[in-house]
């Protein structure tokens, strides 16, 4: 349980706010890459701050406010131009630094361009990797946005998915430290979803959380698995402060604000030995519908789907002075002690924790990772088929629902399954 007070000062993301300046030490994923072919300009809503991110004709991506300095027009109407995003209603221009660098009537009358001058519009920097797009809200100088060593992975078809869910990031990343949630949320819900009763999934039988750099892990035994498997030995990542890693892919949940919230996937699925090389030239995004048009009623059918459920039932900022935890949430107490450690130490000046600031430590960093060799080397696609687990992501996307047709062809094409 969580007093009211704490429960705020966790889940409060806006700028001055505590947590809204931890979070803001970090960079965060907001956009792929690819979204940009076809529309050069996204409005965005990142911990509160309404604001456009843009790609400019020569290449340049930029993220500044949504409003422009002059009389407050939405920039997400603007046009790019080859250099900076042109407001459409009087043509004012930024650059990437937040520079007013055009206003075309005015420089007739004002040479010297003084009103020019003294414009600045809020400005973030923006770098991409891994075909996604990353902000930086927080104080200069920003740590390095971090090279998990995932993303060097070849011979795999990447995918990038976005969900809106419409709940505080916090519980969301609590899910991050939970491993009993996957016998009941995912593996006996859906098994109860295929009309059976049972028999239910392998039941958990002992947990660990342990904490390292770059985050915490937990690992577990099931009723059919000892503390020689992997999920013992290895373990998965809560990784800090608001992401998931789980070997194939990693989550975000990136504050939107406080009652709204952005789950960004970046997927990575081996192709078979056969299939190699294979080098995939644009990294596809879509977003993941939640929610059935028809019924209402939210979409179970896919993992994170399931997950999304279990979020936003405990409304849109769970109420933490209502809960009762155990002994499977050692994990979720951990972290919040982290984040309140975390608030001391940059109220004293200090970096949080997870921050990388040497270049020398930021090549391919390397996280717990289950199955590493089968993501580095393969399998041939014989085995792969016949594999319990990985058999099934040949078959389908399970982790979000909706995949679009044109990526499934890709996909397809990519492990040579047509
Ligand atoms: S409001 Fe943007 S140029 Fe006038
Ligand atoms: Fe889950």
């Amino acid at each position: 349980m969580l007093s009211a007070e704490k429960n705020r000062v966790l889940t409060r993301v806006g700028a001055g706010t505590p947590m809204g300046e931890l979070l803001r030490r970090y960079w965060q994923p907001i956009g792929a890459v690819s979204e940009f072919d076809a529309e050069p300009i996204k409005p965005i809503r990142l911990m509160g701050e309404d604001l456009v991110l843009y790609r400019d004709l020569s290449g340049t991506f930029g993220l500044v406010d949504r409003r422009c300095r002059h009389r407050s027009a939405d920039l997400a109407y603007g046009y790019v131009e080859k250099h900076g995003l042109r407001c459409l209603y009087h043509g004012w221009t930024y650059d990437e630094s937040g520079r007013c660098i055009e206003q075309p009537f005015e420089q007739q009358f004002d040479p010297k361009g003084r009103l020019k001058a003294r414009i600045r519009t809020t400005a973030y920097p923006v770098q991409a990797k891994a075909g996604l797009l990353w902000v930086y809200l927080g104080p200069q100088p920003a740590p390095l946005l971090p090279d998990w060593e995932p993303y060097s992975w070849e011979n795999g078809f990447r995918q990038i998915v976005f969900a809106d869910v419409p709940c505080n990031w916090l519980q969301c990343q609590e899910n991050s430290i939970d491993p009993v949630h996957f016998e009941w949320a995912h593996s006996n819900w859906s098994i109860r979803q295929q009309g059976k009763t049972g028999p239910y999934s392998p039941a958990h039988r002992k947990l660990a959380f342990d904490e390292f750099d770059y985050g915490f892990v937990y690992k577990r035994v099931r009723e059919d698995t000892d503390e020689e498997h992997p999920l013992w030995t290895t373990g998965r990542v809560c990784l800090w402060p608001n992401g998931f890693f789980l070997g194939g892919h990693f989550e975000w949940r990136v504050p939107v604000d406080d009652e709204n919230m952005l789950s960004v996937m970046w997927s990575f699925i081996r192709v078979p030995n056969e299939a190699e090389p294979y080098v995939q030239e644009r990294i596809p995004c879509w977003r993941s519908p939640i929610r059935d048009p028809q019924t209402g009623r939210w979409i179970s059918s896919h993992v994170v789907n399931q997950d999304i459920i279990a979020w936003v039932g405990q409304g849109r900022i769970a109420d933490r002075t209502r809960e009762n935890l155990g002994a499977s949430d050692r994990g979720v107490s951990m972290v919040r002690k982290q984040y309140f450690k975390d608030l001391e130490a940059i109220a004293a000046g200090r970096d949080p924790k997870g921050l990388i600031r040497d270049p020398g430590r930021n090549r391919r960093v390397e996280l717990p990772t289950i199955n590493r060799r089968f993501f580095r080397e393969g399998l041939p696609r014989r085995e792969y088929e016949q594999d319990p687990l990985w058999g099934k992501v040949l078959e389908d996307f399970r982790w979000h629902y909706g995949q679009p047709d044109e990526v499934r062809r890709e996909f397809r094409r990519a492990m040579g399954l047509d």
